[in-house]
């Protein structure tokens, strides 16, 4: 199935003095989405945003707000980062042991639905939610920190898991973060993948705005 494109820049390694000025910049670059990294320091080691950052960005900007919730327990917190003004909430299957309640209590708010994988996590947990949600987050770095080397098993794992929707007929988006940069972003999308999330690359670059549109001419 012929998917459409998207760039979802993390913010997390953006300057958190100067937020709005990094959602202007990727904004004005030609970025689809924003990408949230939310992190309880449970989950994953390190700790960073919560809803009062989401709520704070979301007057700031016209970009959908694309909440990836890296929490143990994601079910305390859905409804928070909804009223925030989160377009889309995902949630790790490994951190719920109610993926089909949580998947229809984020649905039931209005916003649009993820399950993300962590590296080692195989594809076939989804089988049963799959056509209960609208995207899966597949991770390829271990989850926590910008900046880390892609996990190359990552790009069979895309396929597989394209190859599984197309045998649906599920237009699923397969959204994949983590070592994404201009030296990967064509084989990602030539192994399924649509929806590209991107920190260091564009945040630690000296122009943001111009590397979000290096980014969006290289996803064409
Ligand atoms: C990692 C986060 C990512 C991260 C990506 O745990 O989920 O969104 O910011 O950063 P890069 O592109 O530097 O790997
Ligand atoms: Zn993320």
């Amino acid at each position: 199935m012929e998917m459409t494109c998207k760039l979802a820049p993390s913010i997390l390694n953006a300057d958190f003095s100067n937020l709005g000025a990094a959602v202007a910049a990727v904004e004005k670059g030609g970025a689809d989405m924003l990408h949230l990294d939310v992190m309880d320091g449970h989950f994953v080691p390190n700790l960073t945003l919560g809803p009062l950052v989401v709520s704070g960005l979301k007057p700031k900007t016209r970009l959908p707000l694309d909440c990836h919730l890296m929490v143990k327990e994601p079910e305390r917190f859905v409804e928070w980062f909804a009223d925030a003004g989160a377009d889309s909430i995902t949630v790790h299957a490994e951190a719920t042991h109610h993926l089909d309640s949580l998947v229809r209590r984020i649905r039931e708010r209005g916003c649009r639905v993820g399950v993300s994988l962590n590296p080692g996590t195989p594809i076939g947990c989804l089988d049963l939610v799959l056509p209960l949600i609208d995207m899966v987050l597949l991770m390829s770095v271990n989850p926590g920190f910008g900046g880390q080397k892609f996990i190359p098993y990552s790009l069979a794992k895309a396929r597989q898991l394209r190859d599984h929707c197309d045998e649906r007929g599920l237009s699923t988006d397969i959204e994949m973060d983590g070592g994404i940069g201009l030296h990967n972003i064509r084989e990602l999308r030539a192994h399924g993948v649509n929806v590209f999330v991107v920190g260091t690359a564009i945040f630690n670059s000296p122009d943001p705005e111009e590397k979000t549109r290096e980014f969006k001419a290289a996803m064409a």
